[in-house]
This record gives structure tokens, C-alpha cells and sequence, in this order.
């Protein structure tokens, strides 16, 4: 796991940098937290932080800045138009990626939401490894439909296989075939797979991808988000990749893209986002969209600050050290919660620890939404704060009928560079314990249900008195611990 060997032979993650900022966090009772959650309607978005001891919610603009990022944020250059802040950041986002063009955003929804803009047209398809919330909405607002080509290991939650993210090229073939490269607006590839579990596809599955689209004169849209965990699994899992350094494996993913556009909330350990692109032509077509929806063409949304931190934080993406601490942390935690007989994606993946909801809580049907039900339990045995990634996250088909997700899962995200291994460890006692009081926990359901992306402000309550009693057993056997 860590490049260093332990003489003990008990071998752990080892951070390769230390903490020179601190957040003082603060760990309610059960007691508080029961109420804390009730308030939230059972929705973990819509708890205080200060309520919150180890937010695992999300990776998203919550990653820790290095010293180097900090102290380049000091430098930034305030300007409207023509920023130096802005040149520098194009000019690393060339050196990596080598694409001519790029166009900023204030986060990656809005380089979706540009891109579909010119590239997705109605009553065609678009086909990808898998969708993203944000991702799916944009591109079906525009009248278009996603095919989800994943190979069927990536649905599969325990597996060994390396890459679950890879694309089924098979079907893509068959697809062009069956309805001619026309009804395809374009090509996505997901790096880190994000709602199966950050799961990577191979830098093989790439080219294979890439090659069916050049045949077919298909544009490939990579959405590079989770980029450094893909860089990362396929420099220490691709067999054929582990001579390359990470800039050549990232040089080698977007020589195979037409168009990478990315959440800089995840990739650069920055806020903010933005488009790269290969062509001329399509980049006029798609910069007309950036001052009236994000703002001038030299800052999109973004602060020059955050600017300037992404433009380190893009060096550091390149720097292994600084990439493996978040899959290092992760593999700990999935393979301890495993080991307790937790059930959890494996192998595992980037992002977060994933704990397979339809496993732990099999007693409560999909639509008891049990994903949900486990994230609010988890909150209030630990005050660690989860993300459901199941049927909730799903939206209603026009007709009302709610489609139930092939996953229920309880994302714990790992922001990079932040939570400590003890830390890590506490999160695993507490889920532990959940587990072998797993029947308490019951379901849910909406006591108000949002028409449009509901899991992020919808409000639930449980089917039964199962919160109560769950915080009576904890202090049962517990005390007056925390
Ligand atoms: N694409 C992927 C793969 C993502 O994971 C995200 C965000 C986006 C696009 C949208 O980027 O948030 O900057 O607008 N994922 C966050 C998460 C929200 O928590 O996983 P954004």
C-alpha cells in the first residue's frame, strides 16, 4: 500500500506530506445528532457542518491546498479580461494536455451545461461508460438520450476486476451500426466512474474507444474530474502502463479526446472548472456560451485565486506522491470494513469508500429507499457524514414511475489531503457496529419530494420509530460515550 515496508509487516497508508493548518471539529452526542438529523429531514445535505464531525459528503471543493497553492493565491492577478493569473493556468493546462484550446467555468455542471448546449441535439443519443447526476440532466434537457455502455463487472460490487469503468466497445460498434453515427451527438468517458464507486478504466479501453470514434467521425468528450485517481490505478494496475510517468498517462488519456472538460472541485484540489479542446472550430462554437452563462473568457466564474491554486494543484495531480494518498486511504478503509464483514464496492475504487446499502440493510426494499436510510443511521452512530448514491439520487420518468438505481450505495467521500488515518479508523468502528445492529435500521420515505435533482433538498422521514431505538441501543452499549 505504501512505498515503505514495515517491519512489523502490517502494511498501512503513509501521508507524504503533513498538516501545517488545522479545523478544530466537534462531536455532538447522539443525543444532539438525533436531532440534528431530524431537523435535516433525514437528507444528509441538509445538515449543518458544525453539526457534522467528519464530513465524508463529498470530494467536491473540500480537498486540502497545499503550501505551494496557498502562497500562489497571493500572487493572483486581478483583472476582468486579459489576467496573468489566466495565462498561467491555460499555459499549464496546455503543458499537461496538449489540447490548443480552453475555456473556463465555475465548476464542471457549467462546462456540462455549455457543452450540451452546442454538441447534444434532441432525439439523439449519447452514449458513455455511465452517467453523472449533472451530467445526465444537461444532456436530457436537450431532448437526447444516455446509453450506458458499462461492462457488466462494473455493476457487479464485489469483483476483482481493475478497471469496472471501462466502456462495453461492443455495444458502442453495435449501436453505430444498428442507427448510423448520426444519432450520436457524442461520446462520453467518465474517468474514475464516479457513481459506481470511482471505479477507473483502462488506458486500453481508451483507445478502443477512441478508435471506434475516429472510424466513425464520432466526437470523444472525457470528462476528467476524477482524473487523478484513473491516473493513479492505471499506473499501478495497467500492466503495459507502469514504465509511464503520470504526465505521459495523462498526455496519452487526452491524445485520445476531442474535448476534456473537468469539476476543478476535484481535479487540481482547486474550485472551479473548465473545458479543454482540440479544434479550432469547435471551440468557437462553444466560447460564444461562456460570457453569458459564467463570465469573461479569461476567468469563467472563477476567482483568480482558485485560479492560481488549480494551476499548482494541476503540478501536484502529476506528482504520484501527492495522487495516491486518496486511493491509499480508501483502499484501507474499504479492505478493514470488509474484513468486519461490512459489505462494500470492491476492488476498490477512487473517491470514497462505497457501502452497498442493498447488501447491509437487505431487510428494507429499494423503494424504502435503503441507501438513504443507511446514510442518516451512519450520521447518527458516528456524526460522519455520508452521501446516498441510489434510488433518492434517481429522478421520476415523466409518468411518475420511479426507476430504482442498479446501486444503493452510502458513498463515504475521502477529500484528499484532510481526514487522518485515526480518523479513517473511527469512521470504521462506528460502521462496524452499525452492521451488527443492522435490523434496527428501517426505511424511509419523501415528506417532500423536489421534481428535479430531489436528493439534494428533498426531506424524508423514517417508516418507523427505528432512529429512537437505534440511539437506544448505542447507549446501551456505548455509555455516555460520543
Ligand atoms: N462530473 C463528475 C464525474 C463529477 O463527479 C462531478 C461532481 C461533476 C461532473 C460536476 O462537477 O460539482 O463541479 O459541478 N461531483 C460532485 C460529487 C458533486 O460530489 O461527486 P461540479
Amino acid at each position: 500500500m505504501s512505498k515503505v515496508t514495515f517491519f512489523g509487516g502490517e502494511q498501512f497508508p503513509l501521508e507524504m506530506h503533513k498538516v501545517r493548518i488545522i479545523q478544530k471539529l466537534t462531536l455532538l452526542p447522539i443525543e444532539d445528532r438525533l436531532a440534528a438529523i431530524e431537523q435535516a429531514g433525514f437528507n444528509t445535505f441538509l445538515l449543518q457542518n458544525a453539526d457534522v464531525f467528519l464530513d465524508m459528503l463529498t470530494d467536491s471543493g473540500v480537498n486540502a491546498m497545499s503550501d505551494l497553492q496557498q502562497a500562489a493565491m497571493l500572487i493572483a492577478d486581478d483583472a476582468y479580461a486579459g489576467s496573468a493569473t489566466y495565462t498561467r493556468l491555460y499555459d499549464k493546462l496546455v503543458e499537461i494536455f496538449g489540447m490548443d484550446y480552453f475555456l473556463p467555468a465555475h465548476q464542471g455542471r457549467a462546462a456540462e451545461n455549455i457543452l450540451a448546449q452546442v454538441l447534444v441535439r434532441p432525439d439523439t443519443v449519447v452514449p458513455m461508460n455511465y452517467h453523472f447526476t449533472t451530467s445526465k440532466q444537461h444532456i436530457t434537457v436537450h431532448g437526447a438520450e444516455v446509453l450506458e455502455f458499462i461492462r457488466p463487472e462494473g455493476l457487479e460490487v464485489t469483483s476483482y476486476h481493475p478497471f469496472k469503468g471501462n466502456f462495453d466497445t461492443d455495444r458502442l460498434r453495435q449501436l453505430v451500426a444498428e442507427r448510423g453515427a448520426d444519432a450520436i451527438s457524442y461520446v462520453r468517458m467518465e474517468a474514475g466512474t464516479n457513481l459506481i464507486g470511482g471505479q477507473p478504466f483502462s488506458l486500453e479501453n481508451l483507445r478502443e474507444v477512441r478508435d471506434i470514434c475516429r472510424e466513425h467521425g464520432l466526437t470523444l468528450v472525457l470528462d476528467a474530474s476524477l482524473l487523478a485517481d484513473n491516473l493513479y490505478f492505471i499506473k499501478t494496475r495497467e500492466e503495459a502502463c507502469r514504465d509511464m510517468t503520470i504526465p505521459e498517462i495523462t498526455r496519452a488519456i487526452a491524445d485520445c479526446s476531442d474535448i476534456l472538460y473537468f469539476s476543478a472541485r476535484k481535479l487540481g484540489f482547486g474550485r472551479g472548472g473548465g473545458i479543454c479542446i482540440r479544434d479550432e472550430e469547435t471551440y468557437k462554437k462553444l466560447r460564444g456560451y461562456v460570457p453569458m452563462y459564467e463570465g469573461f473568457l479569461t476567468y469563467g466564474g472563477m476567482s483568480v485565486r482558485e485560479m492560481e491554486a488549480i494551476t499548482v494543484g494541476l503540478d501536484e495531480t502529476m506528482d504520484e506522491d501527492m495522487i495516491n494518498q486518496g486511493p491509499q486511504f480508501i483502499a484501507y478503509m474499504v479492505n478493514e470494513l470488509e474484513q468486519r464483514g461490512v459489505p462494500v464496492i470492491t476492488p476498490p475504487g477512487g473517491l470514497g469508500a462505497h457501502v452497498d446499502a442493498m447488501r447491509f440493510l437487505d431487510h428494507i426494499p429499494q423503494p424504502e429507499y435503503p441507501a438513504g436510510a443507511l446514510a442518516a443511521a451512519i450520521y447518527l452512530c458516528s456524526g460522519v457524514r455520508g452521501m446516498e448514491r441510489g434510488t433518492m439520487s434517481e429522478q421520476r420518468e415523466p409518468d411518475g414511475t420511479e426507476p430504482l438505481a442498479d446501486m444503493e450505495l452510502v458513498r463515504l467521500a475521502l477529500p484528499r489531503r484532510v481526514f487522518t488515518l485515526s480518523q479513517v479508523s473511527y469512521a470504521i468502528d462506528r460502521i462496524h457496529w452499525l452492521h451488527q445492529n443492522r435490523t434496527m435500521v428501517g426505511g424511509m420515505k419523501f415528506v417532500e419530494e423536489p421534481e428535479i435533482l430531489r436528493f439534494f433538498y428533498g426531506r424524508l422521514a423514517p417508516v418507523n420509530d427505528w432512529p429512537h431505538q437505534l440511539m437506544a441501543k448505542f447507549r446501551q452499549d456505548f455509555g455516555d460515550s460520543l
